[in-house]
């Protein structure tokens, strides 16, 4: 039997990645490669006088060390995934942030580059740096319009004045770095003047592109290999500097060269999520209808960039309000530039709005869920524009049915179980549907095998099997019988797998491209003397199960079918842009850019997944300990292709989300602007004694507007607004608000 799309399949690739065969990038066997080792800055802001090398060089084994004195010209700077300018790395003489390359050894085994690095001495002239927000030296910049979207909505002044309450209060999240458990790998190899790219991606027809440009040549003379992902989270969405570095060491030894950067080193050469600020005031009524919101933001990034995640395009729109102000300033400090991580805007910007409406419950002695069903809406209050679909509070009633929500008192401190104080939250989910331009080949065999190629990604989420159900959904033909390939530049091109965008995005040109090889074999039947289908509308017939056929009517084997055009393969290639991009995008696309339909931006219609959250947390009487008992989450994100992945990815979210509101923050030294604890034992994730029962209802949604099929994408959604109920859990368990995260115990002392 073929699957169908919503049926839950185990991962096609599920059997290779736990024996081993699943090739991850830095895997990838190279004919005698030399293997390099990154030199970092030990300043966070001057200049390199110069390097002492000598030691270093009389290791034996050691083939060459690269500074930018040696090799400082043969490589630009990358382009960030914004747009925007970044850090240089061996360029010059200048140094931007601690830990940032500057230079590479090159040696026979790993073991001799890295001793080599260890033995090298560098003379600095170093200036003191600015870690943080309000160190002395850091520079404060508005975002202006057109940079990135405001909104201005009636009169939000009035709207405070003339307030029955008014919430207004101040919030923090801190610096988090994803760490992915494989680790940030280049290998680069060289044949006369090709290049491959071995290297963990999330878009490699983007880091092709990166590539070309930071080196000066043509993009078809690169290929990227990325087939695997070990995790991802927006860190390997980006180009960043040692790729290309790698590249230039590789053609300058004339051997392929191997970098397993350090798990330390990945703090810094690397993407993180900067550490936020936040102003955010409610007004309401009496009743609990809002008359004014405004979100002032505030993100930490490096010197020369203007990168910033910019949530505010969430938060004005959630909830139905007549006068909104929102607004977003970067603060330029001597850090390396952070990037997007698991739902970079809404993870650190909902957290204000989510805990400021439990505050806005708390003043009015109101359900927090009712607060928010008094002011749900149906159209976005920026502008007006209706959602294509939005069921926040059929995810509410379900989570709520489920969790026992009825069963919670107003008041704090009201619940307790022996030594525990016991409290319960809830907060909104909401991440906007996401849809890029992708090609797509799809090749069909009279043996009902297929193949589908196309350089999408898998990060761990489940994509060969997304890829896997859709061709086979179309084709009629079972999963086991599709091949896929993926995660390799010379496939057809699929944009960045991000923003919970890769779903639909390759779903849509898999669909495309299947349905036109379907027509290419129902016009061949139609047309032809000897098929059942003959002189039936091509337009009616499908294949379903292994048959060509009028639903209810004549049909013939997929095997004849297919033969007719071809006894070797029937083969597709297409190309799906989503209604409402430029006319361009796939211009874009093949140059690796990226040409995405955001659900927030689109202009006639908002697309929006939602979600609600509900928590238990228990805090010891005596050590303020802080456990989360339970969560209970319900989703609605339209069509769901795979609920078994779909699954898997909520709940990941969702214990994300614990590790953001109790755990995770990087810590910084503020006199010298260095991460301090840079590895996994210090930096604190949510393991499985930290999860006690986690619960994600999948509630059925279908939007006939969003796109084709209906996807709304769900991979981020999962970990909006956890790090708020679980915040306003331990308010209602504590009477004590935590406005920082993560919450720890002084916090509750
Ligand atoms: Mo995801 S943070 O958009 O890679």
């Amino acid at each position: 039997m073929s699957p169908r799309i919503g049926q839950a399949q185990l991962r096609v690739d599920g059997r290779a990645k736990v024996t081993g065969q699943a090739l991850y990038p830095a895997d990838a066997p190279q004919q005698n490669p030399a293997w390099a080792f990154l030199i970092t800055s030990e300043i966070a802001r001057g200049r390199i006088l110069s390097f002492d090398l000598s030691e270093a060089r009389a290791i034996p084994g050691v083939i060459d060390i690269l500074t930018h004195e040696t090799v400082g010209t043969e490589a630009k700077r990358p382009r960030m995934q914004a747009g925007g300018d970044t850090t240089t790395s061996m360029e010059n003489a200048e140094v931007w942030h601690d830990g940032q390359i500057i230079g590479i050894i090159l040696a026979e085994t790993y073991e001799i580059a890295r001793d080599a690095a260890h033995r090298v001495s560098v003379a600095y002239a170093e200036t003191p740096p600015a870690a943080t927000f309000d160190q002395p030296g850091v520079v404060e910049e508005w975002r202006e319009p057109g940079e990135h979207e405001d909104y201005e909505v009636g009169d939000v002044d009035a709207a405070f004045a003339s307030a029955d309450v008014v919430i207004d209060a101040l919030y923090e999240t801190p610096t988090q770095h994803h760490n992915p458990i494989e680790l940030f790998s280049t290998t680069a190899a060289w044949s006369g003047d090709q290049l491959t790219v071995w290297e963990p991606s999330q878009f490699v027809y983007g880091l092709r592109g990166n590539l070309a440009h930071q080196l000066g040549i043509a993009p078809e003379r690169i290929r990227v290999i990325s087939q695997f992902v070990g995790g991802a989270f927006g860190s390997k969405g980006g180009a960043t500097a040692r790729t290309a570095w790698i590249a230039v060491a590789a053609r300058r030894i004339g051997r392929p060269v191997k970098l397993v950067a350090t798990r330390d080193q990945g703090y810094t050469i690397a993407t993180y999520r900067a550490e936020t600020r936040h102003r955010l005031t409610l007004a309401a009524d009496g009743r609990g209808r809002l008359l004014g919101l405004r979100h002032e933001g505030a993100e930490v990034t490096s010197r020369p960039s203007v990168y910033n995640v910019s949530g505010t395009e969430t938060t004005a729109r959630l909830y139905a309000c007549p006068n909104i102000r929102t607004r977003v300033k970067v603060v330029h400090a001597d850090r390396n530039t952070p990037g997007f991580m698991r739902a970079p805007p809404d993870t650190p910007y909902m957290f204000p709005l989510e805990s400021a409406m439990d505050e806005l419950a708390e003043r009015l002695r109101m359900d927090p869920v009712e607060l928010r069903r008094l002011n749900d809406t149906a159209t976005d209050p920026t502008d007006g524009a209706p959602y294509t679909s939005r069921h926040l509070m059929r995810c509410f009633d379900e989570a709520s049915a489920h969790f026992g929500w009825n069963e919670r008192p107003l008041e704090p401190g009201a619940m307790s179980r022996g030594d525990w104080r016991i409290g319960w939250g809830c907060a909104s989910a909401a991440y906007p549907s996401n849809i890029a331009a992708a090609a797509a080949r799809v090749r069909l065999r009279p043996n009902g095998t297929a193949d589908v190629e196309l350089a999408g990604h898998e990060l761990g989420t489940g994509a060969y099997t997304v890829a896997a159900i859709a061709a086979a959904a179309r084709l009629g033909i079972e999963i086991d019988h599709v091949t896929v390939r993926m995660g390799d530049s010379t496939l057809p091109p699929t944009a960045l797998a991000a923003g919970s965008s890769h779903t639909a995005t390759i779903t849509h040109a898999i669909a495309k491209a299947c349905d036109a090889l379907v027509a290419r074999i129902a016009a061949a039947a139609v047309a032809s003397g000897d098929s059942p289908c003959a002189g039936q509308d091509p337009a009616q017939l499908a294949l379903a199960d292994g048959a060509l056929g009028v639903p209810g009517g004549p049909s013939e084997p997929l095997a004849a079918a297919v033969a007719r055009v071809s006894h070797g393969a029937v083969e597709v290639y297409a190309e799906h842009a989503p209604p409402g991009l430029p006319p361009d995008a796939l211009d874009t696309l093949y140059a690796g850019q990226l040409p995405i339909l955001r659900g927030q931006q689109r202009k006639t219609d908002r697309a929006y997944a939602f979600g609600a959250h509900m928590v238990e947390v228990m805090v010891h009487r005596r050590t303020a300990e802080i456990r989360v008992a339970r969560m209970v989450s319900a989703f609605a994100s339209g069509t769901i292709v795979n609920p078994l992945t779909a699954h898997s990815q909520y709940v990941g979210g969702m214990i994300w989300g614990l590790g953001a509101a109790l755990l995770e923050k990087t810590e910084i030294d503020l006199r010298h602007a260095r991460y301090v604890n840079d590895n996994i034992s210090e930096y604190l994730v949510a393991v499985n004694a930290d999860v006690a029962q986690v619960e994600a209802i999948l509630v059925p949604e279908e939007d006939d507007r969003v796109n084709d099929i209906g996807i709304k994408g769900l991979g981020e959604l999962g970990i909006v607004g956890m790090n708020a109920a679980i915040a306003n859990a331990v308010w209602h368990a504590t009477g004590r608000r935590v406005r920082r995260l993560p919450i720890r115990i002084e916090d509750l002392l």
